[in-house]
């Protein structure tokens, strides 16, 4: 089915249209403060299908499933560990999604064949107005084509959804600009999966045991099951082949100048721009800046017609992990050390 893309306000009107849509089993792309999600009900089987055909996503990805109240959680969580309660009264509504046993009424085709669900609550109003007017919980992964940058404007949705949704409610630039922070429960621990806004060292403070999860850092090995499916794909890539590079500027400089051709750009910091003779496109000097900018940037390289871009790369602390994480993805872990 073709759909006419409609952009939807969201005042009242926009905000009601989206969740009649919803409630009659289509898909809408909605804000969040991390970055636009494709919603549709989580409870039913048909609006959930229409999400993975107009992202082409592989049916094993489980799907988050968004609340607007705390209390939701017992709905669609069979348990909920102390530890998680702690790290939700800290974090939500907030950028946290938190991955626990599901109860019967989540299908399968949300959770990915899974017997457990991605859960979380938004801080976004716009997103927690939609999902208590449609009347049940929204399943939403980010709300690009499987394998590109995930969007945080509604103009990213509309170049990857054209035509294939029926409404985009366009809630401005994304806050957070990356993905939310995924962790899962283990005996006495919590196993970062997925690094975000909330980082490694907030969880820290809430829960004594924090263990950062490899699938973060590294490709995983052939064979090895993936505790959060999505880590098993490349992701958030751009057309171009992105290389993170690592070392100061002036290493930088000199190893671009040795690889510069007319579709290679670089991807370097505010601060760099004075003194960095070659194309580029600057994402922030700040992690939190980074975060806002860095999908931004990686679709702009594709609108110049990038073939190879070289990333200065960010500082991997707070929510700068989030950013590295992403970066590696996009760069299929292809890291230059100099
Ligand atoms: O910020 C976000 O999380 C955005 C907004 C829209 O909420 N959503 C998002 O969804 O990024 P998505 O589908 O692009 O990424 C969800 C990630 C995937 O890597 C998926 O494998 C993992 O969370 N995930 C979801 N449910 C899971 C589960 N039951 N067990 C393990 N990993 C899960
Ligand atoms: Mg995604």
């Amino acid at each position: 089915m073709i759909y006419e893309t409609k952009i939807l306000k969201p005042n009242e009107e926009g905000i009601n249209e989206a969740a009649q849509l919803l409630k009659s089993g289509e898909v809408v792309a909605i804000p969040t403060e991390t970055v636009y999600g494709l919603a549709a009900d989580a409870l039913n089987e048909n609006a959930v299908a229409k999400i993975f055909k107009a992202k082409g996503r592989p049916q094993d990805n489980p799907l988050i499933v968004h609340i607007a109240n705390f209390e939701s959680i017992y709905d669609y969580a069979k348990e909920v560990p102390e530890a998680a309660l702690k790290l939700a009264e800290k974090f939500w509504p907030g950028p946290l999604t938190m991955v626990l046993p599901k109860k019967d009424i989540v299908p399968k085709i949300t959770s990915g064949g899974l017997e457990t669900i991605g859960i979380r609550l938004p801080s976004n109003e716009t997103a927690r107005k939609i999902i208590r007017l449609s009347g049940t919980a929204l399943a939403a992964p980010s709300a690009n084509l499987s394998g590109s940058p995930s969007p945080t404007c509604a103009g990213h949705v509309f170049d990857d959804m054209n035509g294939r949704i029926p409404a985009i409610v366009d809630g401005g630039s994304c806050d957070v600009g990356v993905e939310s922070t995924v962790i899962s429960f283990e005996n006495d621990a919590v196993r970062l999966l997925r690094p975000g806004f909330v980082s490694f060292e907030d969880l820290k403070r809430v829960s004594e045991k924090v263990i950062a999860d490899e699938g973060i850092f590294q490709k995983l090995e052939d064979g090895r099951k993936a505790l959060s499916p999505g880590m098993k794909y490349k992701h958030y890539s751009p057309k171009a082949r992105v290389i993170i590079v690592e070392g100061n500027l002036e290493s930088f400089i000199s190893y671009v100048s040795m690889h510069d051709s007319e579709k290679t750009y670089s991807m370097i910091f505010d601060s760099d721009k004075n003194l960095f003779p070659f194309k580029n496109l600057t994402y922030g000097d700040t992690s939190l800046r980074q975060a806002h900018e860095i999908f931004d940037k990686l679709r702009e390289f594709d609108k110049l017609g990038a073939e190879i871009v070289f990333v200065r790369c960010p500082q991997k602390e707070g929510i700068g992990l989030a950013v590295y994480n992403r970066l590696l993805r996009a760069a299929g872990f292809e890291v230059i050390t100099l």
